[in-house]
């Protein structure tokens, strides 16, 4: 099973999270003067298959940021490696200033995999004690991160019993107990019905006003109007990084999936006229 969360931080102790957000945001993002995360030529190679050919990326501090994109652009890869668990071929990822995946990350960082990773046969409340027991924090914190997700009145059911989308939440749950400064979440929302996506969202916008660095996966467009930045990843290569209002401007479109739509067909276009063979997604496992 994937840890949520990344171990304990070992450099600073185990700090009060809630008030060394805005100071580790501000002061430790070496290298990029306000980027929680800076990816540096990254090269990732999965299986026979270049899946990230050469990244170069840097995600502001204290802020909501979307990827999107279609399946197989290299969303989930990024996220890997942005968290440590991706075996890269060559270049870097610097998180809150310390490589990616290093130990003194390990509390800092919270991961959401993409596939649920909670054990079906505990309760709600039992797998997010058992998170927070790894990242060192009491039942309040549990109580707190069960009712962000609102699955309170759910914290004894067994997860296995549990719809779908309360099955994601719990996941979520897990994955926000230990209040994290950096959130790397893919696809929280997938399956969720408007109301509870509307409310999860709402729960990315508080994290961010407190100063931790959120970034969330999703191929709802109607998200990225939420988002305060947008990255769209097509092919391994990065098509966009702007803001909303940006995206539209440039574009010429009207929302965001119009946008993304024209910017994914201009990047089609440029490949069929290199000769390159396109990469929109709906490709197995190489
Ligand atoms: N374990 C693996 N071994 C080999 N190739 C893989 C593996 N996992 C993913 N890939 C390939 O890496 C590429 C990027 O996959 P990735 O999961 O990062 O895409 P994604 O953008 O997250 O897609 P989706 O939106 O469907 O989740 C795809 O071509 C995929 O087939
Ligand atoms: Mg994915």
């Amino acid at each position: 099973m994937m840890k949520k969360v990344l171990g304990r931080h070992e450099k600073h102790g185990a700090p009060d999270v809630s008030t060394s957000v805005l100071d580790a945001a501000t002061t430790s993002a070496a290298g990029a003067a306000g980027a929680a995360i800076v990816v540096d030529h990254l090269r990732v190679v999965r299986g026979t298959r270049v899946v990230l050919p050469d990244m170069n990326l840097q995600i502001p501090a204290g802020q909501v940021v979307g990827l999107l994109g279609p399946s197989g652009g290299g969303k989930s890869t990024l996220m890997r490696a942005i968290v440590g668990v991706q075996v890269v071929e060559s270049g870097t990822v610097t998180v809150l200033g310390e490589p990616a995946g290093s130990p003194a990350l390990r509390r800092r960082v919270g991961y959401l995999t993409q596939a649920p990773s909670v054990y079906a046969d505990l309760s709600v409340r039992a797998n997010v004690a058992y998170f927070g027991r790894v990242v060192g924090v009491g039942a309040d914190a549990v109580d707190r991160a069960i009712a962000d997700v609102d699955l309170t009145d759910h914290a004894d059911a067994l997860v296995g019993n549990l719809s779908g989308g309360q099955w994601s939440r719990g996941n979520l749950a897990c994955t926000l107990v230990g209040q994290p400064e950096v959130l790397v979440l893919d696809e929280p929302t997938v399956g969720l019905d408007p109301v509870l996506r509307r409310d999860l969202w709402e729960i990315f916008r508080r994290l961010a006003r407190e100063g931790r660095t959120v970034l969330v996966s999703s191929h709802v467009m109607d998200e990225a109007t939420r988002c305060d930045r947008l990255l769209l990843l097509r092919g391994g290569q990065i098509l966009s990084d702007s803001t909303l209002p940006d995206l539209l401007a440039r574009t010429g479109a009207s929302d965001a999936e119009g946008a993304f739509l024209a910017l994914i067909g201009q990047a089609a276009a440029r490949d069929a006229a290199s000769g390159v063979s396109g990469s929109d997604g709906q490709e197995g496992a190489a």
